[in-house]
């Protein structure tokens, strides 16, 4: 199939353009930086391009990921963006529109394991815009099909140790460079994290079971913070100092998806254990520092 992949330059969109092409479709990228075609999702170029490219599926994940960034970035490139690449995918005539969502449309859910059906009160400018662009998505389902995921928290090798948000590539790069973790609140709070394969194997599946759909995807595994230190620690063999910092606002104490319907609408289960998925990870990091 002929398959573009906004920000398939970042983290989980390098290791999606990756099983994609090695699947034999043809892809292309639109991206703000790397490889492929250099341009802002915003940009009134990117109708062109797909009107060029022709594709019958669009992967849209260019977004401003960061929790705490300015509220005005996040809605030119989450909103306005998303809006640009929805109306370029109508103008282009695709038959597939794939969107990658977040756990953060749910904001502090009360009761756990969390079904989509459940209530949507994001607590973050970011969260916001994700649930923004998902009623975007509905608007536009009468031209394509629109499969929405929802990612509880990804991690795996390739992850920007550098970026916000990526709390097992920091933790790995600085515990490795014997460098202090810091940790927001107790550490109490426990995260879902989901491997960046299994993602990618639930981002393919929607190829073959093409549908209009909202779909969690994540482990059903609870780890606190300090339990993803220590596990570190344990495979690292590297002792970690913790800075404790007070809670921050945006900060959810619980987060624990369910994943019946992956199960169900696309055969899909994780398939990572934390630790080994920690592993390869501290691998990638460990090779990246030789
Ligand atoms: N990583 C996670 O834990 C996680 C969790 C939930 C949802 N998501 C979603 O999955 C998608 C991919 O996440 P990721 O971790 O790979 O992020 P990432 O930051 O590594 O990659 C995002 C890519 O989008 C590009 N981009 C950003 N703004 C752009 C713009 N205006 N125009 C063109 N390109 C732009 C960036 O250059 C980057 O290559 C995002 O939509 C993110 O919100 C990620």
């Amino acid at each position: 199939m002929n398959i573009l992949v906004t920000g398939g330059n970042g983290f989980i969109g390098t290791h999606l353009v990756k099983r994609l092409r090695g699947l034999g479709h043809e892809v292309n990228v639109a991206d703000l930086i790397g490889r492929g075609y250099n341009l802002d999702i915003c940009s009134p170029k990117l109708a062109d391009l797909l009107i060029k490219l022709k594709p019958q599926i669009v992967y849209h994940l260019a977004a401003d990921n960061r929790v705490t960034g300015s509220v005005k970035s996040i809605l030119k490139s989450n909103v306005i963006g998303t809006f640009n690449v929805l109306e370029a995918c109508k103008q282009a005539k695709i038959k597939q529109f794939i969107f990658t969502s977040s756990a953060a449309v749910y904001g502090e859910s009360k009761r756990l394991p969390i079904k989509e059906s459940w209530p949507t009160r994001p607590i973050s400018a970011y969260g916001l815009s994700k649930l923004t662009d998902e009623l975007y998505c509905h608007l536009f389902e009468k031209h394509f099909l629109a499969t929405i995921f929802r990612f509880a928290n990804v991690y795996g090798p390739g992850q920007n140790s550098t970026a916000e948000g990526g709390v097992v590539a920091i933790f790995a790069r600085r515990i490795l460079d014997n460098q202090p973790v810091t940790v927001y609140g107790s550490g109490k709070q426990t995260r879902d994290f989901v491997f960046v394969g299994d993602v990618v194997d639930a981002l393919t599946a929607a190829l073959s079971r093409p549908q209009t759909a909202i779909l969690n995807i994540g482990s059903n595994q609870p780890t606190s913070i300090v339990r993803l230190v220590n596990l570190i620690e344990k495979l690292t063999k590297m002792p970690a100092k913790i800075n404790y910092l007070p809670k921050r606002p945006v900060e959810i104490e619980k987060s624990l998806f369910s994943y019946e319907q992956a199960g169900i609408k696309l055969k899909w289960r994780p398939k990572t254990s934390i630790e080994e998925g920690l592993n390869a990870t501290i691998g990638f990091n460990l090779a990246g520092a030789e």
